[in-house]
């Protein structure tokens, strides 16, 4: 638009106008040719003139536009002709004429790319040689990325191209970044990574590091105008699926009227299907659920009969390829409950619990209980539950990492319903009584002195059942 400023509140009003010889009379043409003309003074006045009269003129894609071509005798016939040299005369259309006495209009309703070029205005059926004026028309167009993919997909293990289809009149120059760092495109080599062309970056043996965000940024600087944008595309390889841990437990363990997880958790892309199977069959029966995300599936079993022990195995595909576990189901001693469960401790926000549970003498020391869990809600959330046991949240223990069986984020002066389990690796044993405990009431001195040596002498137990 810069361009157009010495002429904007002619050209402004002027668009206003269809009819435009009517305009131009109204703003007196003459006068402002004799300021703004390039054209070389003429020994006599020229036969024709052009408004604007700059040699070219720059416009955007869908800009309007009007030129008036004037002759000096009102009784002069002109015509316009495009860049190929073809008169126009349609007076409607896109881009059409109109006519007043010594003035021919060339109205550009949306200027198009094709616009672009040379339009003379010349007199018909001439016999000086001189008689036409032309100017060039240069049309700009906007930055756009026309159809480039937001999300794109490559293969690993071979080259591959990042697609960015960046349109824009004058073309703009395109930089790269991945993870927003810059990608210097430019070092010369043809065994270097990447290599910058005209419909987007080449990236040579892609790996899985390649993966990521690509920006595709465009930028121009002319002489009327500089700008720039940018688009970020999603860079996913395809693999093959390969495990996430290098080892899950080939054998896990479980007791009939108890449940157990098996999982199965593979990365693939594009995102693997998993199947399950029991002995080299399909799982059927209510015995079962499959829960499913994206990179993963564990199968929960209820084990209701001896039948469902076995080899589980775990398919994972996709259309690169595909990998699968077997995974051991052996039946495992069912864990004695807690015969011990109380508190040990109280501070200002938890509970320290004191659990303990006989070692069971018939079973191996890997069925030994290796640790807890507790279950726990509050009096209100056990009242909005309707006492479902589901909405508890729950905390696991392990003996190995020497825990103390603390339980924390602890409301103050409110009272908890609590249970508890023993772990081994065949599940959970039954649960053991509920039991009801209440934090101490925390007022704000009891937390800014250090709490636990006062209130041990606030808190109080009670068994339920
Ligand atoms: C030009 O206008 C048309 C219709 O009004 C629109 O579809 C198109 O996207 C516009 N082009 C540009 C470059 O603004
Ligand atoms: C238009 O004319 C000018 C001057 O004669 C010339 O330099 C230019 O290349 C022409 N442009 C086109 C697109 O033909
Ligand atoms: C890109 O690499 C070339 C060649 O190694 C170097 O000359 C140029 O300065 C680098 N450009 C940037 C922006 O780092
Ligand atoms: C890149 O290397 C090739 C061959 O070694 C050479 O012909 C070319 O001029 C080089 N280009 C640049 C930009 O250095
Ligand atoms: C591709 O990259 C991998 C891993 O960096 C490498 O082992 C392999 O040789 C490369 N292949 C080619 C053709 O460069
Ligand atoms: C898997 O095992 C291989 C070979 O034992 C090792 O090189 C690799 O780092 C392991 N991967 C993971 C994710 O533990
Ligand atoms: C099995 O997984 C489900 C869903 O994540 C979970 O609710 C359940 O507690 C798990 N069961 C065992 C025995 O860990
Ligand atoms: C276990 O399941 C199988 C097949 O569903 C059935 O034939 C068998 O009677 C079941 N055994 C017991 C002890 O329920
Ligand atoms: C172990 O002994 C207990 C008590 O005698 C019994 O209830 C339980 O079934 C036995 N477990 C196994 C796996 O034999
Ligand atoms: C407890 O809530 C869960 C989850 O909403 C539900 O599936 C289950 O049937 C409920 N149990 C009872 C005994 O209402
Ligand atoms: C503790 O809670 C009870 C019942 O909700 C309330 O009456 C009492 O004022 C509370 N005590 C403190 C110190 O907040």
């Amino acid at each position: 638009m810069d361009i157009l400023m010495p002429f904007c509140p002619i050209t402004l009003l002027l668009l206003l106008s269809h009819n435009a010889a009517a305009t131009a009379a109204i703003l007196g043409l003459g006068q402002l040719e004799s300021g703004n003309s390039f054209t070389p003074l003429p020994l006599a006045s020229p036969p024709l003139t052009l408004t604007p009269s700059t040699p070219s003129i720059t416009h955007f894609v869908n800009d309007s536009f009007i030129i008036f071509c004037k002759t000096v005798q009102k009784d002069i016939d002109t015509k316009w002709r495009d860049p190929n040299g073809q008169p126009r005369e349609n007076t409607k259309g896109r881009v059409h004429i109109e006519k007043k006495t010594g003035l021919l209009a060339l109205v550009f309703e949306h200027i198009s790319l094709d616009d672009k070029g040379n339009w003379t205005c010349e007199v018909n059926a001439n016999a000086e040689r001189d008689a036409k004026k032309s100017f060039e028309l240069l049309v700009n167009q906007k930055i756009s990325f026309g159809k480039t993919e937001m999300v794109q997909s490559v293969r690993e293990g071979f080259d591959a191209m990042v697609n960015c289809f960046v349109q824009g009149m004058p073309a703009p120059e395109v930089s790269w970044l991945h993870n927003g760092e810059y990608i210097n495109t430019s070092v010369n080599s043809s065994s270097s990574k990447y290599n910058q062309l005209s419909n987007g970056l080449y990236i040579r043996n892609v790996t899985q590091t390649d993966a990521g965000e690509y920006t595709c940024r465009a930028m121009r600087i002319t002489p009327t105008f500089s700008d720039s944008d940018q688009i970020t595309i999603l860079l996913r390889t395809q693999h093959k699926p390969h495990w996430f841990y290098n080892e899950t437990l080939p054998v896990q363990y479980a007791y009939v009227g108890g449940s157990v997880n098996l999982s199965c958790d593979a990365m693939g892309e594009p995102p693997p299907s998993f199947t399950w199977a029991h002995n080299g069959k399909g799982i059927v029966g209510f015995n079962h659920r499959i829960f499913v995300a994206d990179y993963g599936a564990t199968l929960q079993l209820n084990i209701r009969n001896n039948t469902q022990f076995g080899d589980y195995k775990c398919k994972v595909a996709n259309p690169l390829g595909s990998i699968d576990r077997v995974i051991k189901l052996r039946p495992g001693a069912k864990p004695l409950g807690p015969t011990r469960f109380q508190i040990k401790r109280y501070h200002a926000d938890s509970f320290e619990l004191e659990l303990r549970t006989p070692r069971m003498i018939n079973v191996s020391d890997e069925m030994q209980i290796f640790g807890y869990r507790v279950a726990y809600m509050s009096e209100n959330e056990f009242k909005y539950s309707a006492g479902n046991w589901s909405y508890a949240k729950q905390r696991d223990f392990s003996f190995h990492r020497g825990q103390r069986f603390i339980i924390s984020h602890l409301k103050g002066n409110t009272t908890y319903l609590m249970r508890a389990a023993s772990r081994n690796l065949a599940g959970l044993s039954d649960w053991s009584n509920v039991k009801i405990f209440a934090t101490a009431a925390a007022s704000s001195w009891l937390y800014t002195c250090w709490c636990h040596l006062v209130l041990p002498f606030i808190g109080f137990i009670l068994i339920w059942h």
